[in-house]
């Protein structure tokens, strides 16, 4: 069986996202599993190379692993001729210039969202690789939770008719860290580091929503910091900067009105942490992470109005699961092996940073409507 290597930098692999998503549950896994297999067969084996600030934690990384290469200067591992993608899952804050670097050095690069923090930041990032000639992609990994998958189906059968709105609801409650620890680093609460809800969220809900049901063309937000202090990972007090909870309506191509709700300061009383309601002319669905039901136009109940009297409808039981019948992959995986074979087999990849970009502007633009309390318009982004 032909096989193929390919050098992959790895920055940012202490983190959260950048350990157990991308290097244990993807890189990892690929590793297990012998490879990427294109389409001729050919398997491509992934060889990281890890870079991060912390010596002590990369060298207990790569030994637990079995990781032979590791860095802290990503000068160095850029420079290495046997490196061909440069992966960034560091804090958004400081992506930005690394991308360049690996670009100037000639590599194809695969990021974690946001591409940068500004419009222009990731529109320069989008020129500057298409100028290279290197290939380029942004996780995207919504589009591959098993609920949202059912959606697509869905919607691909033709299901829903006319879809008329989707209502969107983001959220748990996450801890202000004095009595219980927060769930989530303390960056992601403070405007300087990069944090904030809308940053963020939006960038999902514009590849959720462009993917599924059609092109962000207008958004009204009010975006609020809700709790004003947080304690830090070291229990330390700091004034909350960013804003916790975004409350937004997105109007897209086709007279669909999306209206999100995304929020780290509400308690969940739903099935799940998303979940996302699609009303159609003749058929509506529910899909959370996992689960997809649905009501069709020709099983639809007749709701009346009545205050007088308790509610005894099992408005739940009215819903009708959606089967999975296909397996569910981890979502970040799958798109590790996308990417993959873009870059050795030429395959398409439709999350490039231009997407990533559009993602970043309808976040900077939900920011303007909330600051200048008006509906912000946007027109089709190119380069
Ligand atoms: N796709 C998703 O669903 C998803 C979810 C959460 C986070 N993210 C994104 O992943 C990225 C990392 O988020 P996280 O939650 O893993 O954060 P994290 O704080 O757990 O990890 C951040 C990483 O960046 C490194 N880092 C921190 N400060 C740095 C600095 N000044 N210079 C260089 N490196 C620095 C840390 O060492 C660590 O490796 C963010 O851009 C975030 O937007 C994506």
């Amino acid at each position: 069986m032909a096989t193929k290597s390919l050098g992959v930098v790895l920055n940012g692999v202490t983190g959260r996202m950048g350990y157990r998503q991308h290097l244990v549950r993807s890189i990892l896994a690929i590793r297990e599993q012998g490879g990427v297999e294109l389409r001729d067969g050919t398997r491509v084996h992934l060889t990281p190379l890890l870079v991060g600030r912390n010596e002590e934690k990369l060298r207990d990384i790569a030994a637990q692993h079995d990781i032979e290469r590791w860095t802290t200067d990503l000068d160095t591992a850029l420079g290495d001729s046997g490196q061909q993608v440069y992966f960034d899952a560091q804090l958004t804050s400081v992506r930005e210039k690394s991308i360049v670097k690996a670009i100037d050095a000639g590599l194809h690069v695969y990021t974690e969202k946001p591409v940068s923090e500004t419009l222009d930041g990731a529109l320069d990032l989008a020129r500057r690789a298409r100028d290279a000639g290197v290939k380029n992609g942004v996780v995207h990994d919504k589009l591959f939770l098993p609920g949202l998958v059912k959606l697509r189906r869905l919607i691909d059968s033709g299901f829903f008719g006319r879809i008329l709105s989707v209502r969107g609801e983001f959220g748990y409650w996450v801890f202000e860290g004095d009595w219980q620890s927060a769930q989530r680093p303390s960056w992601n609460y403070r405007a300087e580091d990069g944090g904030g809800i809308v940053v963020d969220m939006f960038c999902h809900w514009d590849y959720v929503l462009h993917n599924l049901f059609g092109r962000v063309g207008a958004v009204t937000s009010r975006a609020v910091t809700h709790l004003p202090h947080r304690w830090d990972e070291n229990g330390e007090l700091y004034e909350a900067t960013a804003d916790d909870a975004a409350y937004a309506i997105f109007e897209l191509d086709g007279d669909v009105v999306a209206q999100f709700n995304s929020s780290w300061t509400v308690r969940v009383h739903r099935d799940e942490l998303l979940e996302l309601q699609v009303d159609g002319t003749l058929g509506s669905a529910v899909a959370g992470l996992h689960r997809c039901v649905v009501q069709p136009r020709a099983a639809t109940p007749r709701p009346t109005w009545n205050p007088d009297l308790p509610d005894t409808t099992p408005y739940r039981q009215q819903w009708q699961d959606v089967p999975d019948n296909v397996g569910a992959e981890n979502g970040f995986k799958a798109q590790w092996e996308q990417f993959v074979r873009h870059v050795v087999d030429d395959e398409p990849h439709p999350y490039d940073f231009l997407a990533g970009a559009r993602g970043v502007r309808l976040a900077q633009a939900g920011l303007q409507s909330s600051a200048e309390a008006r509906r912000i318009e946007l027109p089709e982004l190119t380069l």
